[in-house]
């Protein structure tokens, strides 16, 4: 229950504050504190996020794992896009947007897919 608290609050902050920074504007820059908050969430929502494979799934295959892989190889493109596009930042959390709102959908309809 905690891990999945955990997983679930830092993924919420990593992929709502990519969606808020879409309606930013070119000249107003990721700031520097802001894309670390980003990367460190990134980073714990992952390891939470295997930590959950390893102790809820535990080598289970069907349509819910394979939506749940979908969502996690969805986050991690857009945890490799925000950090290589980096002389890009709006165009990268444009990306990123799309691709977290796509895990976002995968992790929760997840236990409802048959
Ligand atoms: C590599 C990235 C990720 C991996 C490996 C991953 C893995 C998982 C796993 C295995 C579960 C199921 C846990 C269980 O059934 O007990 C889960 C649930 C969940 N994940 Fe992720 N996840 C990732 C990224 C994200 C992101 C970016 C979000 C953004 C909000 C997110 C939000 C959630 C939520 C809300 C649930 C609970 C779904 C429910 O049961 O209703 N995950 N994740």
């Amino acid at each position: 229950m905690a891990l999945i608290s955990l997983h679930a609050l830092a993924g919420v902050f990593w992929a709502g504050s990519t969606l808020a920074l879409t309606h930013t504007s070119a000249a107003h820059k990721v700031t520097p504190e802001l894309f670390r908050a980003q990367m460190s969430a990134a980073v714990l929502t992952v390891l939470a996020g295997a930590a959950l494979w390893g102790i809820a799934i535990r080598g289970a295959h069907g349509p819910m794992e394979n939506t749940l892989a979908i969502g996690a190889l969805c986050a991690i493109a857009a945890a490799g896009v925000q950090g290589a596009m980096r002389k890009s930042p709006v165009m990268a959390q444009r990306i990123a947007a799309v691709l977290l709102s796509a895990t976002v959908v995968c992790m929760v309809i997840s236990p409802y897919v048959t």
